[in-house]
């Protein structure tokens, strides 16, 4: 018979009251063998949740993750509607799930699946972010502070979230606003890892091929069957300039979509504000102030006024 094979989880989503449909197991001290600790079909009840305080992590059958998944996703939700869960620990669960599902994303663009696999995250970030006016606060503890495409990806997202929703986009449209954020790098998938990573500025022909990476991120996602234009442009268009010169397209005020000029500005503060090899970070005051007064043609200055505000209120709710 084949041996069964067993996956590690985040016994965090496990939370009391929600309803399994694959069966949970623990391993033993010595970890030579697995034992069921919850029946397929059944209630996390207050005793289980008891009992899981005490160990230290849950498996599943690997034949079962199809299903796990699902349960993932639907738990993200929930738990970031559930009051009992404190801001601080929603935000926490949120982003490293949100780690998990780009990190996957990044390593294979070309997977549908992989894309797919990112709206609940987006959704989960929605539902933490309007229904708890600390959540961006909390939430930008949080961020990673040193850069990488997929932590950047995050970064930029959850700031776009926060601005879409205080310009009063909603429902759906925050939603595509919200995965046209976490896309809008895939492009860089594309481009040389030393270049990505490079430890230094850029020299002019490395510029060069990093400067595909809006039309090649553009590509992939017409090759996934992406087909909403918010989404495409917000891909394409968040390096163009307000007042021309950006690229790919070099466009001008209002051929720059309104998805794209917000994850601009957003990428540019998450940019300022992270750590780089080759510069400390800088503080999101120090960071408004240099998009503010050196970013007048390159910025549309409407939305960074409003992502001013927006961080302000959150610094005072
Ligand atoms: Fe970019």
């Amino acid at each position: 018979m084949k041996q069964k094979k067993y996956k590690r989880i985040d016994k965090r989503l496990i939370t009391e009251g929600s309803q399994i449909d694959f069966n949970l197991f623990l391993t033993n001290e010595t970890k030579t063998h697995m034992t069921l600790f919850l029946q397929s079909d059944s209630a996390v009840d207050g005793n289980a949740k008891v009992r899981l305080r005490e160990i230290e992590t849950l498996y599943i059958s690997e034949e079962e993750e199809d299903r796990y998944k699902v349960f993932v996703d639907k738990q993200l939700q929930s738990i970031a509607r559930n009051r009992e869960i404190s801001t601080e620990q929603k935000a926490r669960l949120v982003y490293e799930k949100a780690t998990e599902a780009i990190d996957s994303m990044f390593k294979n663009p070309e997977s549908l699946e992989n894309v797919k696999n990112v709206q609940p995250v987006v959704n989960s970030f929605i539902e933490i972010i309007l229904n708890d006016s600390s959540a961006v606060e909390s939430l930008m503890k949080i961020t990673a502070h040193d850069y990488y495409t997929h932590t950047h990806s995050i970064n930029v997202s959850i700031y776009t979230l926060s601005l879409g929703a205080f310009l009063g986009i909603s429902g759906k449209e925050l939603e595509v606003l919200g995965m046209a954020a976490v896309l809008h790098d895939l492009g860089k998938s594309k481009v040389d890892y030393e270049i990505i990573n490079k430890n230094g500025k850029l020299t002019d022909e490395e510029f060069a091929q990093m400067k595909h990476h809006p039309s090649l991120g553009h590509e992939i996602a017409l090759a996934l069957g992406i087909t909403d234009e918010r989404i495409l442009t917000g891909i394409r268009h968040h390096h163009e300039k307000i007042e021309g010169g950006g690229y790919p397209d070099n466009l001008k005020g209002d051929q720059i979509s309104q998805f794209a000029r917000i994850i601009g500005t957003c990428d540019v503060f998450d940019a300022l504000s992270t750590k780089r090899s080759y510069k400390d970070p800088m503080t999101s005051f120090e960071s408004l102030q240099l998009m503010k007064q050196q970013m007048v043609g390159h910025l549309d200055m409407d939305i960074v006024n409003s992502f001013i505000k927006m961080l302000h209120k959150q610094g005072k709710s």
